[in-house]
C-alpha cells in the first residue's frame, strides 16, 4: 500500500478546497460532509490524517469529526481501490438476483465485503460491497461503479464488468455520467465540478432517465393528472457563527 507523506496529501490546493467549502455554509461545520469527501479524492478512504484534517480546517474535535465519518457508509474507513463496486443486495434486488451477482463478483474478485481485490488505488484495483437499496428499484438487480449505475444486471454481466475494470478499462455506465475513478467521483460529490461548460457536459452531465423511471409520469400526463400544488414555506432565519 503506497503511503504519501501528509505536507503532499493535504497540501495549499487542498486546503484552498477546504476554504471555499466552508465559505459556501452559513455555519463553516456544516462543510463537514463535503469535506470528508474532499479527503476521500485525496486518499481514497478517511484517514486519521483526514479526520484531523477536517478537525483543524472546522475548529472541531477529532471526535466530533470521527462521529459522523463512522457513521455514514459513504464514508471508507481502509484504503479504496480505484473502483468501488457497490451491489445491491435490498429485498427486491435480491429477490432478482443481487444476491446471485454479489456471490459471483464475491468468487470472481476472491474479496468479501469492503474488500479489495488488487493494491489499493492502484490501476484495475477494485472494492466490492454490498449495499442497501440503490433507489433503482425499477430497473433492479442494479450494480453501482463509483456511484454510476449499470442496470438489470446478471450476475454473467457483472462479471463481465468487474473483468473489464481490472484490464483498466471503464465501460460506460448505462445513464449518467462517464465512468471515472473513485477519488475522481468523490471530488465531484465533495461539490467540484469542471468550470468549462464543455468539460462540464462531457465528464460529469449525462442523461440520467430511463423509461422505467418515467412511466408513472408518462401516464399520469396521458391521463391528466397532477399533483396537489405546494404552498410556499418561508425558510427559517440562519444566524452565521
Ligand atoms: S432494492 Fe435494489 S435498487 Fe432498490
Amino acid at each position: 500500500m503506497s503511503t504519501e507523506p501528509r505536507a503532499e496529501l493535504f497540501g495549499p490546493d487542498v486546503v484552498a478546497k477546504a476554504q471555499d467549502l466552508m465559505g459556501r455554509y452559513p455555519q463553516s461545520r456544516s462543510a463537514l460532509l463535503p469535506m470528508l469527501h474532499l479527503v476521500q479524492s485525496v486518499q481514497g478512504h478517511v484517514s486519521q490524517e483526514g479526520i484531523d484534517f477536517c478537525a483543524a480546517q472546522l475548529g472541531l474535535s477529532e471526535a466530533e469529526v470521527s462521529a459522523v465519518a463512522t457513521f455514514y457508509t459513504m464514508y471508507k474507513r481502509r484504503p479504496c481501490g480505484e473502483h468501488l463496486v457497490s451491489v445491491c443486495t435490498n429485498t427486491l434486488c435480491a429477490a432478482l438476483g443481487g444476491d446471485a451477482i454479489y456471490e459471483k463478483l464475491q468468487e470472481r474478485l476472491g474479496v468479501g465485503h469492503e474488500e479489495t481485490a488488487g493494491e489499493p488505488g492502484e490501476p484495475g484495483s477494485i472494492t466490492l460491497e454490498h449495499a442497501e437499496c440503490l433507489a433503482a428499484c425499477d430497473l433492479a438487480p442494479v450494480l453501482q461503479v463509483n456511484y454510476e449505475y449499470y442496470d438489470k444486471q446478471t450476475p454473467e454481466s457483472a462479471a463481465e464488468l468487474v473483468d473489464a475494470l481490472r484490464r483498466g478499462e471503464k465501460p460506460p455506465p448505462t445513464r449518467g455520467a462517464p465512468l471515472t475513478g473513485f477519488r475522481g467521483a468523490e471530488l465531484r460529490l465533495a461539490g467540484f465540478f469542471p468550470e468549462d461548460e464543455e468539460t462540464f457536459r462531457s465528464e460529469v452531465d449525462g442523461p440520467s432517465q430511463a423509461p422505467e423511471t418515467l412511466r408513472g409520469a408518462r401516464l399520469a400526463a396521458d391521463r391528466g393528472w397532477t399533483a396537489p400544488v405546494m404552498e410556499d414555506a418561508p425558510l427559517p432565519e440562519v444566524q452565521a457563527k
